[in-house]
């Protein structure tokens, strides 16, 4: 008998391959050059010689999450918020090479000069929590907050991790996008415009419900009662009229997976197994896993955490796997443990890797410009006046 083996149809989830495009996604697109092979041997030479030829044209970011042959490469390191500033302050630099996903690389061509061109090294580099809020179904969400009769008293504040087309709705808005590094400034800011965290104002807050309820919750002390989850996908976001009325915090359905996998119970394993141990984790985690851990915030904190940390230390860490291994390599005399047994990478942030950054370099050596990044004009302008909202905060 002979079987036969048909290759599946094309479907829309190919593109989380690398193939295929779906220009509506924050992912999948597909390189169009030809990428050198990951088992070339010179590909560190090649990097070398390729970012000497470039010298101060261009400017290499490097989020923490990224692979350690990329971090090699980077001018700066840092989190999303760090790595905005530095886009923002580099005017002479006539590309920005952003090593990190879409979302950051929009918000660098945003707070750049027009004169300078912002790349990402593989288009496919998106967030899946990013794509959990689409622009009609957040201008969906506010005609609800319109009948509710609570759209006047409401601010929105944006995630850093959203869409230009969030940040700019938010701009219209009278809002602010914040990071992991300034939400509980952008909250307090935010509720400030309509009364203060004790009066009758509310803040919808887009994509990450952990990130909007840790921050409510644990740094303002917004009962969790008070917190409501919209659902996108039901009508109504799933809630009453009455139900947005009572919430101060109207939280977006959406997180993120790679955090999403930490839980309770792997804090009291940890500490079960390693006595002593400091957790540390991301506020993207849930809000059991962060009301658990000894230590919550940003990447930029997570660094600077075990950078104070004592020889000796014990340190559990939620958050990436390629900085929480970054960090254990280069603090080899703590004990460094991640927090969930089972490990894992964000899969997007790993797609940048030393390939696709040769093939980035060596055609803008080339003279030809790949992966542009450009922002609609509309959306850039709006998006601007929440990202200028954020850099203005104070404290920040
Ligand atoms: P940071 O701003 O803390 O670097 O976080 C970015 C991110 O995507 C975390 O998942
Ligand atoms: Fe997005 Fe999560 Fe990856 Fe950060 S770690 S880029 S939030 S999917």
């Amino acid at each position: 008998m002979t079987t036969s083996f048909t290759e599946p149809a094309a479907s829309p989830l190919l593109h989380l391959l690398g193939q295929g495009v779906d220009l509506a996604s924050e992912r999948g697109v597909e390189c169009t050059g030809e990428l050198p092979a990951p088992s070339d041997p010179d590909l560190v030479e090649r990097a070398r010689a390729a970012r000497a030829a470039l010298g101060d044209s261009v400017f290499v970011l490097g989020h923490h999450y990224q692979r350690d042959e990329v971090i090699d490469f980077a001018d700066v390191t840092g989190d999303s918020f760090k790595l905005a500033r530095e886009a923002a302050a580099r005017p002479d630099a006539e590309y920005i090479i952003f090593c990190g996903v879409h979302f950051m690389a929009e918000s660098a061509d945003i707070l750049t000069t027009d004169a300078q061109q912002v790349i990402l090294p593989d288009l496919a580099a998106g967030c899946s929590m990013a794509d959990m809020a689409r622009i009609n179904q957040v201008e969906d969400a506010w005609d609800a907050l319109v009948e509710a009769g609570v759209a006047e008293q409401t601010v929105p504040v944006t995630y850093m991790n959203s869409s230009a087309a969030i940040k700019a709705f938010t701009g219209r808005h009278g809002g602010t996008v914040c990071t992991s590094s300034n939400a509980q400034v952008a909250l307090r800011w935010a509720f400030d415009q309509v009364g203060g965290a004790d009066g009758e104002g509310k803040v919808l807050f887009l994509p990450d419900q952990h990130l909007g309820r840790n921050t409510a919750v644990l740094q303002l002390g917004i009962p969790l009662d008070q917190c409501v989850v919209f659902d996108p996908r039901r009508p109504g976001g799933g809630l009453t009229p009455q139900e947005l009325r009572d919430a101060r915090m109207i939280l977006w359905r959406g997180h993120c997976s790679v955090h999403g996998r930490f839980s309770a119970q792997n804090v009291t394993d940890v500490r079960a197994a390693v006595p002593g141990v400091n957790v540390l984790v991301h506020p993207e985690c849930k809000h059991e896993v962060v009301t658990a851990a000894d230590y919550v915030g940003s990447t930029e904190y997570i660094v600077r955490q075990l950078e104070q940390s004592e020889p000796g230390s014990a340190w559990a860490i939620g958050t990436e796997l390629n900085l929480v291994r970054r960090l254990a390599r280069r603090f080899s005399d703590r004990q460094v443990h991640y927090l969930d047994s089972t490990v894992c990478f964000c899969s997007t942030m790993n797609r940048i890797d030393l390939p696709h950054l040769v093939w980035t370099m060596e055609s803008l050596v080339a003279g030809r410009v790949p992966n542009r990044i450009e922002v609609d004009a509309d959306d850039a302008r709006w998006a601007r006046v929440a990202l200028d909202q954020m850099l203005a905060l104070p404290g920040v």
